[in-house]
């Protein structure tokens, strides 16, 4: 049997602690996988005094991270504290202490990945990164590996749990956003901050962890469309089923001739696809491979045990050298190569538009006319009948109209939108999202 493998961990939290849990309860059954047992041998947190929900020898513990990343016994340190700093500082300085990184943190490696890639690279380490996208969905596997005979052609994705939990929920109980929102912060789905989960900024920092594995082109989020789902009205979700949609904050990066066509913004998709079925807090990432054709892989994408079951797989991986055969062919510190992105405005695609109007004739006409002289043209409406007003003197109350456009271009409906703006009739809000047929 070979020598033991030193783990030290920084960070005991969520993640930490199921990571934590899974090597020392089920230590056997992963050293018979590994061919040599997984041992903890330092653990760092912020708090050693905080009471832990498991069982881990308090002398293992300390409040000084560098204890872990220059430990001699430590052959590999899993960073779970999340954040950049002192995230990055600790794994730059755990790599050029030869250890080798396991991470779960997509923000560190969606800003300074290609850094770190390229600093395990010179010292011949390696970074594991499963757990950063998905959780315990084994997608980086699958995209890096498993999918090597292919070229991706898409990826769709839902990559976060938060917003799939309060989009569900909001259709299920005809209840607000708000609502579902304080409910998810109360049940832990959402965090007491949720911005980064309802803005699309998780998602996006995902798909660009996948896009550089998948289509080797690096990108940040600030080059590509983000919307969140955090404008979105309960009407929005109900016009959409009205017409066999669903809505899902969608994650998309695809080869358009040539170029990538990459967004994360709420989508309405014809609710008989696998993506539309996927309901509350799970994730689903749907992959088109030139070979294999499309491809599903659906479940828990955080938790504390669905995450640390990708973040001991990736041990495992470095356990039996996998890992260190793996890292130096994925070139992820190459910052150029890959297709070039799409410019956001030749995105195209149809549209569920819904503006809140003046209750009065011709401002449907006026409306079609300014779509029209952008070459948008109108595939259905639904404008659902408003009560009818004693006072014929009073002015009506605003009204709904929903239009579903045919395939323009984002440019096209950009200035579009722009020009309709100016229109008297229109009230706020205008609500406006893409459609996945
Ligand atoms: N939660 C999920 O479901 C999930 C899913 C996928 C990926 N991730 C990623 O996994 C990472 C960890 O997330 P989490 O939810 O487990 O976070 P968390 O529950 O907030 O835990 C963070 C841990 O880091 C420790 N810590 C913070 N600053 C530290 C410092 N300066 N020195 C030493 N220890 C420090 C904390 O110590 P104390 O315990 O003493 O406060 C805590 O144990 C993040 O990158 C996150 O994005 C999380």
């Amino acid at each position: 049997m070979a020598e033991t493998l030193g783990i030290g961990i920084l960070g005991l939290g969520t993640v930490g602690g199921g990571v934590a849990r899974l090597l020392t309860e089920h230590a056997e059954r992963l050293e018979r996988r590994s061919g040599r047992r997984l041992e903890i041998r330092r653990v760092a947190v912020r708090d050693v005094e905080k009471p832990r929900s498991f069982s881990l020898s308090r002398n293992l513990l300390t409040d000084d991270p560098g204890q872990v990343v220059r430990a001699p016994d430590v052959d590999v340190v899993v960073e779970l504290i999340g954040g950049i700093e002192p995230a990055r500082t600790l794994i730059i300085e755990a790599l050029d202490h030869g250890k080798h990184v396991v991470t779960a943190n997509k923000s560190l490696l969606c800003e300074h990945g290609p850094e770190l890639y390229e600093r395990a690279r010179r010292r011949e380490r390696c970074i594991a990164f499963e757990a950063a996208v998905a959780g315990g969905i084994p997608i980086i596997a699958a995209v890096g590996q498993s999918m090597a005979a292919n070229q991706l052609q898409s990826i769709e994705a839902i990559l976060n749990g938060t917003s799939n939990f309060i989009l569900t929920e909001m259709l299920a109980r005809r209840a607000s956003y708000r609502e579902i929102l304080a409910e998810a912060q109360r049940l832990g789905y959402a965090e007491a901050d949720p911005t980064m989960d309802i803005d699309g900024t998780d998602a996006a920092q995902k798909l660009v962890l996948l896009v550089q594995l998948a289509f080797g082109t690096r990108i940040t989020p600030s080059q590509f469309l983000r919307r969140g789902i955090d404008t979105l009205e309960l009407a929005d979700l109900l016009y959409a089923d009205e017409m066999g949609y669903r809505v899902k904050l969608l994650a998309v990066a695809r080869i358009v001739r040539g170029r990538l066509e990459v967004h994360v913004e709420p989508t309405l998709l014809r609710a008989d696809r696998p993506i539309a079925k996927v309901d509350g807090a799970l994730n689903i990432i749907a992959l088109r491979g030139d070979a294999v054709g499309p491809t599903w892989f659906s479940g828990p994408g955080a938790g504390a045990l669905p995450t640390a079951s990708a973040v001991v797989a990736d041990l495992v991986d470095i356990a039996v050298g996998r890992a260190q055969l793996t890292f130096p062919v994925l070139d992820l510190w190459r910052l150029n190569g890959g297709y070039e992105l799409l410019d956001a405005e030749h995105i195209a695609r149809r549209y569920y538009l819904r503006f809140n109007i003046e209750d009065r004739p011709g401002v449907l006409a006026e409306i079609a006319a300014i779509l029209g002289r952008h070459h948008i043209s109108i595939a259905s409406v639904i404008q659902h009948e408003a009560p009818e007003i004693e006072d014929a003197a009073a002015t009506p109350p605003p009204v709904p109209l929903v239009i579903m456009t045919h395939r323009t271009t984002e440019g096209q409906m950009r200035a579009a939108e722009a020009e309709l703006q100016h229109l008297p009739a229109l009230r706020p809000p205008h609500v406006r999202m893409p459609v996945s047929d």
